[in-house]
């Protein structure tokens, strides 16, 4: 079989997406995805064949969108670029808006969509507060629409592994453990050099463990405090609000009344040609077992001259996303970091072509149910992105060493500094 291509009836339902912003993260799964779902189109016994266009896009410069448009692997779509680009892209007829802006633009892009009545895909963290979280949750229901964020890790093969072993019972009560994610300093030298001024690496990366963590072994236990700190100067001054790395503590009550301890480290000012370009490490440990990854321990080490470490990686991996030549010499780009959007798209299908109409409000409660990305079971990794945030502004003038409680008789989310009596309430509500 040269193709899967095949032209779809005429009255094939199509999901028109709009995408806002088209930095790293659409090129590596987004692009790749809408001209897979171009040429393929979309199928499932529950829904049929549906098309699926990228419709329209919004970015900053809009030369990103021009690229994409002289790459000529996509058909036409509507270029908005500038402050206003989101509202314009919401004048043209989508049914589906995906936000891959830098982080703290996550919330307006969201809310905005949301008003709209567009269905909503959120990179992850989803948003920096849960008060943005509340926001958006209200109107996602008020509108009848999914509000989901994409966490690819839960997708990778090894955690979907480690989760059934939990699930199933094989690996038992979790205690403690570590995970570490260091970036390159190209990310935060040139990468992010628009938007990174007073950011931090762990609201980037580390939310990729705390929702693996939250995820894997929650949801009974109950989430009780964060302690964050981390080092400035690299980036930026060292009084300053940008941090080069941040060391991370969150510790959680199983019902049992046992606590569990995580520390996730991140950085994004590791040396360019170190070998694991991105370096990632976890081990948890559990009653009656140790589960230990490593992602440069996990696959291919290769070195090309003049290549290698920086057109091609020492140590890809292939299984988050890669391009290949298949066995059937189909050129192809596949792996979790897309296969996890596709099945974004999948669910949108099955709610709204996935029955009867009258059915609707089912189909969406039934993907709301699946908490692996919807929006209302982001609240504990938003309660600790919050919470970090928070700590990491203490420390910046001066006040280190803070913990935030959760869930305390105060608040939701409270914030102790030492030698000071009154505790900051971040957050009000139970989290
Ligand atoms: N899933 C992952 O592992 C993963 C990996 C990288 C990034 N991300 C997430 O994706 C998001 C984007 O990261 P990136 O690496 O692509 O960043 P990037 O800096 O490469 O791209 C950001 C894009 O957003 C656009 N943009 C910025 N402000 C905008 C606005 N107000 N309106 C419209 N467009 C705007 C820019 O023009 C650019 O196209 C971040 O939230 C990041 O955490 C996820």
């Amino acid at each position: 079989m040269a193709s899967m291509n095949t032209v779809p009836p005429h009255s094939t339902p199509c999901l028109r997406a709009g995408m806002v912003g088209l930095g790293m993260i659409f090129e590596d799964t987004y692009r790749p995805l809408f001209e897979q779902l171009h040429a393929e189109g979309l199928y499932r016994r529950s829904f049929g064949p549906v098309e699926v266009a990228l419709s329209a896009v919004a970015s900053r410069t809009g030369a990103r969108a021009e690229r994409l448009r002289l790459a000529g692997r996509l058909p036409a779509f509507i270029s908005c670029a500038g402050p206003s680009a989101l509202s314009e892209l919401l004048r043209h007829p989508v049914d589906v808006v995906c936000v891959a802006t830098p982080d703290d633009r996550h919330f307006e892009g969201a809310r905005q969509a949301l008003l709209a009545r567009k269905h909503v895909l959120i990179e992850k963290p989803s948003v920096l507060r849960l008060q943005e979280l509340d926001d958006l949750l209200t109107l996602a229901r008020e509108q009848g629409v999914l509000a989901r964020v994409v966490y690819h890790k839960l997708a990778d093969p090894d955690h979907k592994k480690l989760r059934t072993h939990v699930v199933d019972g094989v690996l038992r009560h979790v205690n403690n453990g570590y995970c570490s994610l260091l970036e390159p300093k190209q990310i935060s030298g040139s990468q992010f050099a628009e938007w990174i001024t007073g950011r931090n690496p762990a609201t980037y990366v580390a939310v990729h463990y705390i929702k693996l963590i939250d995820f894997t072994f929650g949801p009974e236990w109950k989430l009780q405090r964060i302690h964050a700190t981390g080092q400035r100067g690299l980036v930026g001054p060292s009084e300053g609000p940008t941090w080069d790395s941040v060391q991370l503590q969150i510790v959680y009550l199983h019902p049992d009344n046992r606590e569990a301890a995580f520390d996730i480290h991140t950085s994004w000012v590791t040396p360019d040609n170190f070998p694991g370009y991105v370096e990632q490490e976890v081990q948890f440990r559990f009653d009656n077992g140790v589960w230990n990854a490593h992602q440069r321990r996990r696959g291919v080490e290769v070195t090309v001259e003049g290549k290698t470490p920086h057109e091609l990686k020492i140590t890809p991996n292939h299984h988050y996303n890669g391009t290949f030549l298949e066995p059937w010499n189909q050129r192809s780009q596949r792996g979790y970091g897309i296969e996890v959007l596709q099945r974004f798209f999948e669910e949108v299908a099955h709610v709204e072509f996935g029955g009867p109409p009258d059915r609707r409000a089912d189909r969406l409660e039934e993907v709301r149910r699946l908490s692996y990305a919807d929006l209302s079971a982001d609240r504990n990794t938003v309660a600790i992105v919050q919470a970090l945030e928070a700590l990491l502004q203490k420390q910046r003038h001066g006040q280190s060493g803070g913990v935030v409680r959760v869930n305390d008789p105060r608040g939701g989310l409270v914030l102790d500094l030492p030698g000071v009596a009154e505790g900051e309430i971040l957050y009000p509500h139970r989290v």
